[in-house]
């Protein structure tokens, strides 16, 4: 074990906030981040976040992460319905990752419904706003330290 998880946030989840807040809520991305750090923090596990727009860059840090996390928790955005290069690196790597959507895909536009990262991941939440996030590090650090 590490006692290290990546955050992983996709294209333009860095305008969480201010972007369709009907849909995706009002709670800032900082907000989100510094939620996990302070849960993550009182287990003991030190959590990165990182928000990224491009493919490249995520498929690059899915794979600088063999060997340094325990665990991904990512949000791949719009790339879910589209990316068979992150999936690919998912599938690459030996690190358990949790895939994690603030709106329910499954009740939205049909083209949200497929994610091609389902079929390599630990499983999938979604729905449930930032509390998405926070189910999935609930997860990953009850397999980390066995609380
Ligand atoms: C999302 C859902 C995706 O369909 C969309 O492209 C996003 C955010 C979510 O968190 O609900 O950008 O991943």
């Amino acid at each position: 074990m590490h006692n290290k998880i990546l955050v992983l946030h996709g294209p333009n989840l860095n305008l969480l906030g201010k972007r369709e807040p009907e849909i995706y809520g009002k709670t800032t991305l900082e907000d989100i981040n510094e939620g996990l750090r302070s849960r993550a923090e009182k287990s003991g596990v030190a959590i990165e976040c990182i928000q990224a727009n491009c493919e490249g860059k995520l498929v690059t840090l899915i794979q600088e992460a063999q060997g340094k996390y325990d665990y991904i928790i990512l949000n791949a955005a719009a790339y879910t319905h589209t990316s068979v290069a992150i999936r690919d690196a998912i599938a690459a790597v030996n690190v358990p990752t949790i895939e994690v959507h603030l709106s329910n895909i499954h009740k939205r536009e049909e083209f949200r419904h497929k994610s091609l990262i389902a079929p390599v991941v630990v499983g999938q939440i979604a729905g449930f706003g930032a509390d998405s996030y926070m189910l999935a590090l609930s997860f990953a650090l009850t397999k980390i330290t066995g609380e």
